[in-house]
């Protein structure tokens, strides 16, 4: 095990990325979105912190990630920001941000990168968003492309499916990769796609593929922070492997507070701040001064 400490660490950029792969080194991303799940990714020594907008999801309780705004990833970026500085910081850009015009995109990059901190952006979709990303990479801001199953797609694709899995889909998602490099994406997300095509378009590539449902023949893999901790109870993608069950712990936890409270068994006199004497008679005193004028 590793004694590094965070402040050890060099922080990790879109170059350290592309040397992990050409060393052969697995890049690993967790998603995060306040302070303290950034704390935590800094202490593990986690690469690179995504804050997904599947926080519509996992944290604001919508049923997809169309209703998140361009506020509420400002928001949410700004918070793992401040509890993380060695990874890579990515914000995902929500529905809509970048879709209708380039130059509207290039703006809300831009404040994702200018007001809340983040480093590089990251964009789903394939060739039909390449001149997009031409232009927030001519501005100089990092993007990292996603494909596969691309979640803000999820009515046109009729489902939260798998993709890729017949000659004709692999190969447009071979081709949509491989425009997403030739415009300049500094990696590319690939997201529940058959494990040997991960595998061929991650070798077929020369920058870094990050996979989610994508096999083990990628050069990084992100798993969502709620998924892997067990803390989404709605449902657990079959991709998923959860690392602990927190949910469960959480709901124990609070369950012991509400008995104890019940039972005036907590606070303890440990949990509660003293008086001098002295300090209570002349409080006292005082009562009694009012009381009788
Ligand atoms: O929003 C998100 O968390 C993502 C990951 C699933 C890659 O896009």
């Amino acid at each position: 095990m590793s004694t590094q400490t965070a402040s050890d660490r060099r922080k990790v950029t879109v170059r350290t990325l592309q040397q992990r792969k050409e060393q052969g080194q697995p890049i690993t991303m967790v998603t995060a979105y306040d302070y303290s799940q950034a704390t935590v990714m800094e202490t593990a020594g986690v690469d690179v912190i995504l804050v997904g907008d599947s926080l519509g999801m996992v944290v604001l309780g919508y049923d997809s990630t169309l209703p998140v705004t361009m506020a509420d990833m400002l928001h949410h970026c700004k918070a793992v920001a401040r509890g993380a500085h060695t990874p890579l910081l990515v914000g995902d850009m929500p529905f809509m941000s970048y879709q209708a015009d380039p130059a509207e995109a290039l703006r809300n990059a831009a404040r994702l990168l200018a007001e809340a901190g983040m480093d590089a952006v990251k964009l789903e979709g394939g060739a039909t968003v390449v001149p997009t990303i031409r232009r927030l990479v001519d501005a100089g801001i990092p993007v990292m492309g996603h494909v596969g199953l691309t979640p803000q797609s999820v009515h046109a694709l009729g489902g939260y499916l798998s993709q890729g899995r017949s000659a004709a889909t692999a190969r447009r998602i071979l081709d949509d990769a491989q425009a997403l490099e030739d415009a300049g994406c500094f990696a590319i997300v690939l997201e529940a796609i058959p494990a040997r095509l991960a595998e061929y378009v991650s070798g077929r590539l020369t920058i870094p593929t990050i996979g989610i449902g994508a096999g083990a023949g990628c050069d990084g893999q992100v798993l969502v922070f709620h998924d892997m901790l067990g803390l989404f109870d709605r449902f657990t993608p079959k991709f998923v492997k959860q690392y602990a069950q927190l949910h469960g712990q959480m709901v124990d936890a609070i369950r012991a507070y509400v008995a104890d409270v019940q039972a005036r068994t907590f606070p303890g006199e440990e949990h509660t701040y003293a008086i001098k004497d002295g300090e209570w008679e002349a409080f006292m005193a005082g009562l009694s001064n009012l009381s009788n004028p």
